[in-house]
């Protein structure tokens, strides 16, 4: 009991933490030293450096940049898709393996650490832990884990009070923060500087695997412990967001107009089965969702109208003279329009996610759902993430927990937009919701009602 309220402390530190990261979508991390590479190596190496110093952090000025060749950043630690990927272990629902380690302080280069204090102090208490295994023996073993479900798209669409939820399930352990962003903008970094490194990445899920480790279910035989706790995250901007795509190793052609390779490769060859989920709603209430929480000038549905006109002239443009792949895919095409109209062209995404993924392994939700009923589409969260049944005493409280990062009152003040607009954007997205209900066989998706 006393772990399920440290996860539900850690949870609520969580929240305000969330709020934080879609700001700090960039992170800049200060130069520290860099651990020799025996330190780091587990029983297989997960990334092969030639040269484990080519990671030091560089000053911001330009001249130490990566090599360019073309247009594309020449890092081996961006070339994801040739990266050797440890065996899981067979005993764990979850994908995990084990690594030693040498020395207890092990975060030193951690670029997560600054996001937050809350991360900083999850960190002493794993070195009080690693302190302790190699006060017993040189080296020790830690856990590594990776996530078992992570909750892919979209930006306002509910995922943030939905993941809240799913990690109220006895058997979901969570990392400290909700959207790590590594995917698609942290492993990258600022022009590819100042990235995080995946297994700064894995560390974040150090304090779940802790828990993992320590909770086991005996079979019959009693021939392997099992460990059915999962973890996972809910960084939304896994499914659309591949603005550099042209600067990755692997789109390096330099024919190329739209990426080759997206997000969905990249989690397909590293995590090839895990449980995805997207959760979206209409295109057209998800635009406006969008700008009142994200745009920073004065707002109202006036002013939304002239940039909705604005953004969609943008795409109608373009899609003149090049396909609509190609246009959600384009950083300058994106940057022009001046709003996120391209997140609710959900089907191009889904698209490219299902040519790696089989369809069942992906579970689409709709937000309108989710909000009429949330236990029942949880669910079919917990059956798709093959978790037990809650009991009724916690599906109370799920029913009774507020929802999560709802639209603040000032915002809720300035109204609705104009009807206008939204026929305007109905029109719009309307071709896609129809690719839509068609690619999922579902006509929810067209959000007719
Ligand atoms: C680059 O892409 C073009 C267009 O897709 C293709 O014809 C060409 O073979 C590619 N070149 C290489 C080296 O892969
Ligand atoms: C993106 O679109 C612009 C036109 O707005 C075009 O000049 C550019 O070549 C496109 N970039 C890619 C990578 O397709
Ligand atoms: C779309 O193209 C037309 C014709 O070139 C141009 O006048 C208009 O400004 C463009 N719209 C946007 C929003 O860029």
């Amino acid at each position: 009991m006393s772990s399920t309220r440290t996860r539900g402390n850690r949870l609520r530190a969580a929240w305000v933490i969330c709020g934080l990261t879609v700001v700090a979508l960039v992170i800049y991390i200060s130069p520290v030293y860099v651990q020799p590479p025996n330190q780091a190596t587990g029983r297989r190496l997960l990334i092969k450096h030639n040269d484990f110093t080519q990671n030091k952090r560089v000053p911001n000025d330009g001249s130490e940049a990566q090599k360019v060749t073309g247009r594309s950043w020449n890092d081996p630690d961006l070339d994801l898709l040739h990266m050797e990927i440890n065996e899981f272990l067979p005993n764990f629902k979850n994908p995990c393996w084990y690594e030693n380690i040498y020395s207890p302080d092990i975060y030193q280069e951690n670029g997560y650490a600054i996001l937050s204090k809350h991360i900083r102090k999850s960190m002493v208490k794993l070195i009080q832990v690693w302190e302790y295994r190699l006060s017993k023996s040189v080296p020790a073993r830690r856990l590594r884990c990776l996530p078992y479900f992570l909750i892919i798209g979209q930006p306002k669409c509910g995922s943030t009070d939905l993941y809240s939820k799913i990690a109220m399930h006895p058997d979901v352990v969570t990392p400290p923060i909700k959207e790590l962003h590594w995917w698609t903008r942290n492993r990258q970094g600022k022009n590819s500087k100042d990235k995080i490194l995946f297994q700064h990445y894995v560390d974040m899920f150090d304090e779940a695997a802790l828990e993992i480790e320590s909770h086991t279910i005996d079979t019959k035989e009693g021939r392997w412990d099992l460990h059915p706790l999962i973890t996972g995250e809910g960084s939304v901007s896994t499914l659309w967001d591949n603005v550099n795509w042209w600067h990755l190793p692997e789109n390096s052609n330099n024919s190329l107009l739209e990426p080759k390779y997206t997000n969905a490769d990249y989690v397909h060859h590293v995590l090839p089965d895990v449980h995805l989920i997207v959760i979206m709603r209409d295109p057209t209430d998800r635009l406006y969702s969008d700008y009142l929480y994200f745009h920073k000038k004065s707002k109202s549905p006036v002013l939304f109208h002239s940039l909705a006109e604005h953004a969609v002239g943008v795409f109608r443009n373009c899609t003149k003279l090049y396909g609509i792949r190609s246009c959600v895919y384009n950083a300058s095409v994106i940057s022009q329009a001046k709003m996120r109209l391209h997140i609710g062209i959900y089907s191009i995404y889904l698209r490219d996610w299902l040519k790696v993924f089989a369809r069942d392994q992906i579970l689409f939700l709709r937000l309108e759902d989710y909000a009429e009923d949330k236990v029942s589409t949880l669910r079919r969260v917990y059956k798709f993430l093959k978790l037990g049944p809650i009991d009724d005493k916690r599906e109370t409280v799920i029913r009774e927990t507020p929802d999560v990062n709802k639209r603040k009152p000032v915002l809720k003040a300035l109204g609705n937009m104009l009807p206008k607009t939204r026929r305007m954007l109905n029109k719009f997205y309307s071709v896609y919701n129809q690719q839509l209900a068609t690619l999922l066989d579902d006509n929810r998706f067209l959000w007719n009602s």
